[in-house]
């Protein structure tokens, strides 16, 4: 239905976007996660046409968008990463003014904003100003004024930062209901790996403006179908705990979340010894181990080196 083909953007010299191709079939959810600055809020203005690529194209229904944008506005509705809404407005002055921009036949608009207020619960609150609202409020506003004009394709881009986890389920039952019920294709960018488990069914890993890994979530985690995740827990955090697990030739990444050391290691290497001699040579009380498949936030710490939430 949308597709990217070797999507590139480049700021001066800075690469944003580099070659990424990416594709959302009709009625599909779909992921794209990577670490700040990879380029995903950069792909998705170019997919949206919200910015030109330097290269690469966009295709809608298998046709270029270049030079006629507007078949592919009227169809796609785009959550922006910042909050874009007038704060001096209530709820519905601005639903009024983002359906005349969307030039919403004005007899379908009054009962379209009430429609999609309830949707995503603000139908109490539709008389007040905006810059009266709570940042969870002021996101669901955002995703309103995106559903407005009823889009086949729904792209958000970290549509929960910073919202309490109330709001969080509820846009995100929100966005499953939509799919599940009127077929809106979804691209989701998150930092938060739970969202995509619960809402994808593929997902797009990116990093310095590439992509990195794709498929299935089921595709994906078989990156590491080889290795095992061993979790250890500290009493008190060592760095050089740390650095002996880092040093070693069989554990392929060590990170440390708090008071965790996240390892990954191939399967077959018995690591139990090695870290317990890690921690008594540093000095380190263990408080306990555990062995894991890898999860789709391991893929992604081993892909990128860094955390989801980094
Ligand atoms: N308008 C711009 N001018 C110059 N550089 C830019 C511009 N927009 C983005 N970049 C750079 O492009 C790279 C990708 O940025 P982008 O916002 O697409 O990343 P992101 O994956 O959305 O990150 P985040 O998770 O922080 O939102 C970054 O290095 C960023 O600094
Ligand atoms: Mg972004």
């Amino acid at each position: 239905m949308l597709e990217a083909i070797n999507l590139t953007k480049t700021y001066k010299s800075t690469p944003a976007v580099k070659g990424v191709n990416l594709y959302l079939e009709k009625g599909e959810t779909v992921g794209l996660l990577g670490p700040n600055g990879a380029g995903k809020s950069t792909t998705i203005s170019m997919l949206s046409s919200l910015i030109h690529p330097t290269a690469g194209e966009v295709l809608l229904k298998g046709e270029s968008i270049k030079g006629q944008p507007q078949h592919l506005r009227a169809i796609l509705g785009v959550v922006p990463q910042d909050i874009a809404v007038f704060p001096d407005l209530t709820a519905r002055e601005n639903m009024l003014f983002f359906g005349k921009v969307y030039k919403l036949p004005k007899k379908d608009l009054k009962n379209r904003i009430e429609e999609v207020l309830k949707l995503v619960g603000l139908e109490q609150q539709h008389k007040k100003q905006v810059k009266t609202f709570s940042g969870g409020m002021k996101r669901r506003l955002n995703i309103a004024v995106a559903l407005l004009h009823e889009p086949e394709i729904l792209i958000m881009d970290e549509p929960t930062v910073g919202i309490d986890p109330q709001s969080r389920s509820y846009i995100l039952e929100t966005v499953k209901k939509l799919n599940e019920e009127k077929g809106v294709t979804v691209l989701y960018t998150s930092h938060y790996m739970e969202e995509v488990e619960f809402l994808c069914k593929r997902l797009y890993i990116m990093d310095r403006g590439e992509v990195i890994a794709s498929g299935t979530k089921e595709e994906v985690k078989n990156i590491l179908s080889s290795e095992h995740t061993i979790e250890v827990e500290m009493e008190v955090a060592k760095d050089e705990f740390l650095q002996r697990l880092q040093t070693h030739p069989a554990i392929s990444t060590a990170t440390i979340l708090d008071k965790k050391v996240v390892l990954m290691a191939p399967k077959e290497i018995n690591l139990l010894e090695d870290v317990f001699a890690a921690a008594k040579q540093s000095g380190t009380v263990l408080k306990g181990i555990q062995i894991m498949a890898p999860s789709l936030e391991d893929v992604f710490l081993h892909l990128t080196g860094r955390t989801l939430r980094d």
